[in-house]
This record gives structure tokens, sequence and C-alpha cells, in this order.
């Protein structure tokens, strides 16, 4: 009987916990036994207890639950070989050789790497005297199957992350809710959003709610002359009768010089306008509470499809990273997605910055600044 382990890990995203209920629940009805690994990588490095064995019923209304139940971490001794060697260890004696993994590419990477020292591990693991020839025989690979959950939605290859869509719908709510404070007041607003290095949040967020400006790190604002262009558009903005303004700026934005645009700064560029400025910094609200039905779906449809995977791989198959492109569900190799996504960073640090948005959403970047932010 194959036994599968599920497990969350990187920052929690809403959708986490329909990933697992859909791996544990597809996994069960293909026959196979699963196991949930609790507390992300560390679950893996301390085996016992957080290793538990899920039942149909145990993920009965997870659907709706935000966060993620079983836990997760960003867990250092897993980067560490004896980490790894560590998290071998209790799989062999739980069974395990095959793990879907839900989180970001840095999780997602280290899977890979522990799939490929899997060999190596295992004879270690048998000269040291933890395990017998014997024992190790059916655990001769490990199966690798990546699931994206983040709210960032800066994985390349795939059009959404586990996520995404529900921080996005969170930020828009909250953005409404600002606005209508700001117009009674014909206040000026600077909204700090997530992404970490992705813009994603910030200009899908600008778009649904009509923001008069976004900073975003993939279109780093010209260096020294971005606070009168920031000006311009926001002065433009109340000739034709807004009585509030919005500026969207992304946790990760930069200038052109790679400085850090930071929320005090745009809030001084918008005071010396005359404007009254405050900056509300949105921080894990935009990442809790429950997903919204996109990421449901997303979810519940790729959770089945990495139980698919695991049965289907053979050793030589490159661990895959289930995605979505154009509403069908793929399956891409894990480490191809990473490198394209690695290339997006790259771009950015050498201020290729055409490059860096053609890699990412240059037609609704487009789309924004020729109809929105004018
Ligand atoms: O990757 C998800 C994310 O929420 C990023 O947007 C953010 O930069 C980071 O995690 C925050 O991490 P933490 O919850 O550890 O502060």
């Amino acid at each position: 009987k194959k036994k599968i382990a599920v497990m969350t890990s990187g920052g929690d995203s809403p959708g986490m916990n329909s990933a697992v209920r859909a791996v544990v629940r597809a996994g069960i009805y293909y026959g196979c036994d699963v196991y949930a690994v609790y507390e992300g990588y560390e679950g893996l490095l301390k085996g016992g207890d957080l290793l538990k064995k899920m039942e149909w019923q145990d993920v009965r209304g997870w659907l709706s639950e935000g966060g993620t139940l079983i836990g997760t971490a960003r867990c250092m001794e897993f980067r560490e070989r004896w980490g790894r060697k560590q998290a071998a260890g209790n799989l062999i004696r739980e069974g395990i050789d095959a793990l879907v993994v839900c989180g970001g590419d840095g999780s997602l990477t280290g899977a890979d790497l522990f799939r490929s020292e899997w060999p190596s591990l295992v004879k270690e693991l048998v000269e040291d005297g933890t395990f017998t020839e014997e024992q190790v025989e059916p655990y001769k690979n490990l199966t690798i199957v990546g699931l994206v959950g983040s709210i960032d939605n800066d994985m390349s290859g795939t059009d959404s992350t586990i996520g995404a869509y529900s921080a996005l719908e969170r930020i828009c709510e909250m953005v409404d809710y600002i606005d209508a404070t700001a117009k009674s007041h014909s206040r000026a607003f600077v909204v700090e959003v997530m992404g970490r290095h992705c813009g994603w949040l910030a200009l899908m967020a600008g778009i649904a709610t009509a923001a008069d400006y976004i900073f975003i790190p993939e279109r780093a604002a010209p260096s020294g002359e971005w606070q009168k262009e920031l000006q311009r558009v926001c002065q433009a903005h109340r000739e034709k009768g807004r009585r509030n303004n919005t500026v969207i700026v992304a946790e990760g934005a930069l200038d052109d010089k790679l400085n850090p645009i930071t929320s005090e700064q745009v809030k001084d560029a918008l005071i010396e306008l005359g404007l009254d400025t405050k900056i509300t910094t949105l921080g894990h609200v935009q990442r809790g509470g429950t997903a919204v039905a996109h990421d449901r779906w997303l979810a519940t449809l790729q959770g089945v499809d990495a139980v698919k995977a695991v049965l289907e791989m053979t050793p030589d198959t490159p661990s895959p990273l289930i995605g979505i492109l154009e509403n069908k569900i793929i399956r891409m190799p894990l480490m191809e997605s990473v490198k394209l996504t690695k290339s997006v960073a790259d771009a950015i640090e050498h201020k290729d910055f055409d490059k860096a948005i053609s890699l990412r959403d240059s037609e609704f970047i487009e789309l924004y600044e020729n109809f929105i932010s004018t």
C-alpha cells in the first residue's frame, strides 16, 4: 500500500487546508495511506506525533478554514544535511516514500534537494547502523510533488498560487474601507501590501480599486523623479474631482537604483503636495481568514492531481509542480518553474526591468498605467 505524506511549509496561505483535504481524500480514494506532517519540515525532523495518519473524516469542514490546520514553519534545520538525514529516517520509520509539499519556491526547492539526496541519505543511515539493508530495501527513491501555496503569486509557470486571490480579495475590501474614510476627510492614504519581491498583489489591487498610483518591484520607479510623477498624477485626479487618493506600495517596491521605496517616503511626497496623508500597513490580515472560492477549487483540483502524479511517477520523472495555465491544471518540472522564478529576481538585480515586466504580468501593468494611473 502506497503511503503518502502531505505537508504545508513556509508562510501559510488561504486554501492550504483545501489542498491537504484533497490530498487526504484523493489518497484514500486511490487506496493509499495518507499522513499529515504537522509543523512543516520541523515535523519531518522530529517525527513521532507530528506524523499523523489521516482518515476521511479528519479533514471534514476544512474547506472554509483559514491558515493551515496542520501548522507550518520556516525550518532552518531542514536546510542542513543532518536535518534532512533525520527527516529521511523518520519517513522510513513510518514507511513513507512520497511527499506532497504545499509551499513557496524556497520550500519546494528544499523538497527537490531532499529527493535528489535521498539515495545517499539512505546509504548513510545504513552505514551508521540506523537501519539494515533489508529495512531500507523498499525505500530506494523518494517521490516529491509540489503545490504552490503562497499569497504572493510569485511562482513562474503557473497563473495563480493557492492563496493569492484570497489575499487580493482581502486587500480590496480593506482599500474600500479606507477609501470611505479617506473621501470623508479628503485625505490621501498610502496602503502597504505584502508580496515579498513580487508586485502582483499591489498591481491587481491597484486595478481592482482604481488606486491613483502603485509602486511594485518589477516597474522600478525612476530614482529622484518618482515623487514629482506621483504628485502630478494625484493632483490630476484631484482636478478631475476625486476627493481622496490611494497609493498602493508593495513591500518589495524599489527605485531603479534598487533602493527600497518606503511608505514613509511616499507619504512625505504626498504631504509635500499639501495632502493630509496617512499610512495603513495591512500586514497579516491579508494572509489570514477563509479562502475565496477560487483558492478552494484550485487547491482541491491540484491536490487531487498531486495524488495522481505520485501514483504515476517513476524514479526518473523530474519532481513535478502542479500549476494552472489558462484554466487547465498542469504539471511542470518543479525546478524549471523555480529557475524561471529566479530569472525575474535576476533581471531586477541586473536592473533589466523590461525583462522583469515581460516575465510577469506585462499586460496588466500596461492596462494599469494607460487607463487608471494616467
Ligand atoms: O510569502 C508570504 C509572505 O506573507 C510575504 O508576502 C511576506 O513578505 C512574508 O510572507 C511575511 O512573513 P512572516 O509571516 O514570517 O512575517
